[in-house]
């Protein structure tokens, strides 16, 4: 089973890794257009082997997508990230061209591979590979929930000082501020988490899990990747090992909430055909108010996608 991820920087060498020491893949191809970057990743990442016991094989590519023929899943992380003061729309001129010419590459030499794209902004981005593509919607989708869900748990398992792996939640919408996490699909070990904590906290912890990119970014003048690149490889792995795990993923609406053609996070089942299947929650007023806005918002940026041309 051969993955490739085309972007050698933060959030794909990160994910390259997780998907080689977590054995994902017996192949995994690293691509980047910056000479020697991905060769270079990918080297270090298999000196790593015989200290973290895997046998995974890691091979660097320079703009050169023979080395990427037969991949069965492509995450395309390549484009540029986030600096302070500028929010994940500001990227998408420059990111939709990389987007587009990588993934003519990718389905030029692996016509039927699964395509999972992480690159900003992130919803209109999966949008463009789409358009590239042509893949129908259970194969191309995007990276976000997971790693939004992921901010939401942990900082719930912070304030409540219990471990983060028994906080179960989902959220919905597009990557950005207006994403909607729902409280009412939050568990700690099966107890709601209202009965845990109250209002006031969890509305703040909302508001932080809405600007949870932004607050990294400020730290470190860039956008995260450990936590992006590991949710990335966990899709591959639901994929890979036929998992059937339901996990908020950015995905063409067909009609499911009411929405048709726009890219948002809608919980999924993830298996060897890609999305198996959506997930329709039966959502309350304000929860629908909610979706509507972040639908709308993505909306906007995908007709700024339409005018690029
Ligand atoms: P980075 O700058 O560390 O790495 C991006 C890499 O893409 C660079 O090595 C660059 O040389 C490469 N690249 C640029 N054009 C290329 C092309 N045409 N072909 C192949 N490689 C190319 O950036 P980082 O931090 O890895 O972020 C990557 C993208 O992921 C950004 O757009 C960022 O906003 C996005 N991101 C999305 C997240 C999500 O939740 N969906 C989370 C974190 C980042
Ligand atoms: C993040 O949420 C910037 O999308 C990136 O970390």
């Amino acid at each position: 089973m051969k993955v490739t991820v085309v972007g050698a920087g933060n959030v794909g060498a990160t994910c390259a890794d997780v998907l080689a020491y977590r054995e994902i893949a017996n192949e995994v191809v690293l691509v980047d257009i910056k000479e020697g970057l991905a060769e270079g990743k990918a080297l270090d990442i298999w000196e790593k082997s015989p200290i973290n016991l895997y046998d995974t094989r890691t091979v660097g590519s320079t703009n050169d997508y023979s080395k990427t023929a037969g991949s069965s899943v492509v995450v395309i992380t390549s484009g540029i990230p986030r600096k302070p003061g500028m929010s994940r729309d500001d990227l998408i001129s420059t990111n939709a061209g990389i987007v587009k010419s990588v993934t003519e590459n990718v389905v030029k030499h692996s016509p039927d591979a699964i395509i999972i794209v992480v690159s900003n902004p992130l919803d209109v981005m999966t949008y463009q590979a789409h358009l590239t593509s042509g893949h129908h919607r259970d194969r191309i989708m995007g990276m976000a929930g997971i790693l939004d869900t992921a901010r939401y748990r942990s900082f719930l398992a912070e304030a409540l000082n219990v471990s983060p792996k028994d906080i179960q939640a989902v959220l919905m919408g597009g990557h950005g501020d207006t994403m909607v996490p729902l409280p009412r699909y939050t568990t700690v070990a099966g107890i709601p988490v209202t009965e845990l904590i109250d209002s006031q906290q969890l509305d703040a912890i909302i508001e932080r899990t809405k600007k949870g990119g932004g607050e990294l970014v400020k730290l470190m003048g860039t956008s995260a990747w450990y936590a992006p690149g590991a949710a990335a490889a966990q899709m591959v792995e639901a994929i890979v090992r036929d998992q059937r795990r339901i996990f908020p993923v950015c995905a063409e609406l067909q009609g499911e909430y009411g929405i048709e053609n726009t890219y948002l996070g809608v919980p999924v089942v993830l298996g060897k055909n890609g999305i198996e299947k959506v997930i329709e929650l039966d959502l309350n007023d304000e929860e629908k108010a909610s979706l509507e806005i972040s639908r709308g918002h993505v909306r906007d940026v995908m007709n700024a996608l339409e005018n690029l041309g």
